[in-house]
């Protein structure tokens, strides 16, 4: 068991062998956090850290004792017993008082670990990959019951929480907090990484010193969002990319959140996920429960890679599910940036030939094929064909496209309507909206209020009538607007605080359906580009449209920044036209697909528009992804140089058994008489000679230690004037991809 009881210090040690996490029952009944770190042998008693000096100015939970919360580190703190620093919950109570003393009541240990109803969560395929820990804590005046849950993986440095509420009363409480994972740090010596940013420039890495007092990020807008991710880590300031310790934070969930560290005087670090509470209330009448969301917490010594790969695997191969799980990604080419909505099907049928002849295997048919819909002014909530676009409809086209050798994809925006549309003039009230108050447009669309049973029917049997009767294997979910005037016209006055929740309930609810009832399809999940591009998402659709930015050089930042938690088979990456719709600029088509090839990887383009010269790379391109794409969606895969912090940056995977090795070498600007470089390789076997495809061979420890030589055209004599053709020249957004082959 991973999961050590002593019963007379009431301490609990989670461990495996790497990780070792220690609470104990303190003598209030609360429970301290001991320890979150690399593995330690475990003893009976830890209670030596405990230390609990009389202090000035600290309010003493009994009179002469030197037991305050503000000097104690805990598990899921509550506020105004002693500790101030901002809890882990609150719950609103009958005669008006927030005042909270939950116990230790009880507690189970057995293997395995369980599901959280209705919500996304990591899971084991078999027992024996994890062990979890229930406490069950209880206010003996309220008779509430708080279970906190912690499940350890015994082959990843992971350990998954959660909490859940339980109302056996006869009285009605109002959860005001519920965060789903709280934990006290010693000292505050940590760099604070979050990955903000917006539309077409999602997860930019920003690190700053943690400080005293709360550095936070969240999101209030119904979704994850392109601002800030559900994700953090903290790691030491001389940890970096490959050595010293990290931790990341991801909250599984797809809708408001809040991750926050609060640094209190005596430099003590309380970090904490969970729903944001800002916009958060939650009724629990006798009877009922209520589950937050997961949280996973990884500790690596191994530097920021070290708790990367930890997440991919686990977010990869534990909380990706389905049939599309382990499988290599379908090559798809999307019709958007080559239409629009300007097309009918003759006119996709050609692209779609197009891209057959080249090599693709899935054309998706994005936005613009249902309802009135011509532009982004009408149509969205009438999920039936356009027959005036589409004479066949769904099942015509796509019969017309499986005949051509390939597979069908079709875009969907469930969750929003267009006032002008049939379901909004049938159902005015299915919108979110505040009575009495004006509705805020975004891109000339509404929210379908998916806290509502009948709403989320509807959609479903709607668009599982055209998945039953078409040839569809993939299905792009995108979701455009982020939610105003939040209200629910289903719900009383005293339960409004939950419809942001219930929202993303009611939205994996749906998902929960569709994938269950066609499990065949491949979902991407996508929210104008990576407006959710988050773990909760994960376990319906694994893959994600990273951002609606397609330009190279903006993609490299981009994916950059998405691998720190999330895996490479879960980033849409597609090659578009050049000038790029978002920025104008000229990219090189070899470089456009180095760096998608580091993804789902696709086109967004219209292959007919391309000169033979480049169709000839475009198939080149996709004979290059079909060899390799087992290895580079699950390989392991390494950061190597940072594109925030140098002009040439560069990543890597490698393949399980080490005998192929791919790096992606990018340069930003092109530079003149440069000096000769080298890049230190990652993860390579020591022993094992690799060959380039020039015919060189280095072994493994060369290519770690001495470097691959990277030297580029750019370091000799510059070509005078117009190089001739042919001339190996460097230019700027140039790039080049390496494969290695070990043990020929
Ligand atoms: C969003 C998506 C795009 C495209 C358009 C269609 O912006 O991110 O990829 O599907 O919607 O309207």
């Amino acid at each position: 068991m991973a999961i050590i009881f002593h019963e007379k210090s009431k301490e609990f040690h989670l461990h495996n062998s790497q990780i070792s996490y220690i609470i104990k029952i303190l003598e209030n009944g609360h429970l301290g956090q001991l320890y979150f770190g690399a593995r330690i042998h475990d003893r009976d008693d830890f209670g030596y850290l405990l230390e609990t000096s009389h202090r000035p100015m600290t309010a003493y939970q009994s009179e002469g004792g030197n037991f305050s919360l503000e000097h104690i580190k805990q598990e899921y703190p509550v506020y105004g017993t002693t500790d101030f620093k901002l809890p882990a919950m609150e719950v609103l109570q009958p005669n008006g008082s927030r005042i909270t003393d939950f116990s230790y009541e009880s507690h189970r240990i057995y293997k395995g670990k369980p599901g959280l109803e209705g919500l996304p969560a990591t899971y084991t395929e078999d027992d024996e990959e994890a062990d979890t820990l229930e406490i069950t804590l209880t206010d003996r005046l309220l008779g509430m019951k708080l279970i906190l849950l912690y499940s350890i993986f015994n082959k990843e440095n992971a350990i998954a929480r959660s909490a859940r509420f339980e109302n056996s009363t006869r009285d009605s409480f109002d959860i005001t907090r519920a965060m789903s994972i709280s934990l006290d740090l010693p000292d505050c010596d940590y760099d604070w990484i979050q990955f903000s940013g917006a539309w077409s420039r999602e997860r930019q890495v920003r690190t700053r010193r943690l400080e005293q007092g709360i550095q936070a990020v969240n999101s209030s807008r119904g979704h994850s969002s392109h601002n800030h991710n559900p994700f953090i880590v903290l790691k030491r300031p001389t940890a970096d990319e490959f050595q010293g310790e990290a931790m990341g934070f991801s909250l599984i969930y797809s809708g408001n959140f809040l991750a926050q560290a609060e640094v209190d005087t005596y430099n003590v670090t309380r970090v904490m996920l969970g729903i944001n509470p800002f916009t958060f209330t939650w009724r629990l009448d006798p009877g009922e429960h209520f589950q937050t969301p997961e949280a996973v917490a990884v500790y690596s010594k191994d530097g920021l890679n070290g708790m990367s790969q930890t997440f991919h695997r686990l977010f990869g191969r534990r909380l990706a599910r389905g049939q599309w799980r382990d499988r290599v990604r379908p090559i798809l080419l999307n019709n958007w940036e080559a239409t629009y909505f300007d097309f009918n099907e003759d006119k996709l049928l050609d692209i779609a030939r197009a891209a057959k002849n080249d090599g693709i295997e899935l054309f998706v048919l994005d936005d613009g094929w249902f309802g009135a819909r011509t532009d982004d002014h009408a149509g969205l909530g009438d999920w039936y064909a356009n027959t005036d676009r589409l004479p066949g409809g769904i099942k015509g086209l796509s019969e017309k496209v499986e005949a051509l050798g390939l597979k069908f994809g079709l875009w969907v925006e469930l969750e929003m309507v267009n006032k002008n549309s049939d379901l909004y003039r049938a159902h005015p009230d299915w919108l979110l909206q505040t009575p009495g108050r004006p509705l805020s447009p975004s891109r000339h669309q509404y929210v379908l209020d998916l806290s509502r049973p009948e709403v989320v029917d509807y959609i479903y049997e709607m668009i599982a009538a055209i998945l039953a009767e078409s040839k569809i294997s993939y299905i792009k979910w995108d979701m455009n607007r982020s939610i105003t005037e939040c209200y629910s016209l289903a719900l009383p006055a005293n339960r409004q605080g939950e419809v942001f929740h219930r929202y993303i309930l009611g939205l994996y609810s749906l998902y929960e359906r569709l994938i269950e009832h066609f499990p065949h399809i491949l979902f991407e999940s996508c929210a104008s580009g990576g407006a959710r591009f988050d773990a909760g998402m994960l376990y319906y659709a694994p893959q994600c449209w990273t951002s609606d930015d397609t330009d190279a050089a903006e993609r490299i930042k981009i994916q950059y920044g998405t691998s720190f938690c999330y895996p490479v088979s879960s980033m849409g990456a597609h090659v578009s036209a050049t000038p790029n719709h978002q920025l104008f600029r000229h990219t090189p088509l070899e470089t456009r697909g180095n760096v998608a090839y580091f993804g789902a990887f696709g086109y967004e383009l219209d292959l007919q528009n391309l000169s033979d010269k480049e169709r000839e790379t475009v198939r080149e391109q996709i004979r290059f992804m079909k060899q390799y794409r087992q290895v580079i969606q699950y390989g392991t895969f390494y950061r190597l140089q940072s594109p925030f912090e140098h002009n040439i940056s560069a990543w890597m995977v490698v393949s399980e058994d080490k005998k192929t090795a791919i790096v992606g070498y990018y340069k930003i600007l092109n530079d003149v008489n440069c000096e000769y470089r080298r890049l230190l390789l990652k993860g390579l076997d020591p022993n094992m000679a690799y060959q380039t495809e020039s015919g060189e061979t280095h072994y493994g420890d060369e290519l770690m230690n001495l470097g691959l030589i990277t030297t580029d055209p750019s370091s000799g004599q510059p070509a005078s004037g117009h190089p001739e053709p042919g001339l190996d020249i460097c230019t700027d957004f140039w790039s080049k991809i390496v494969v290695l082959r070990g043990g020929c």
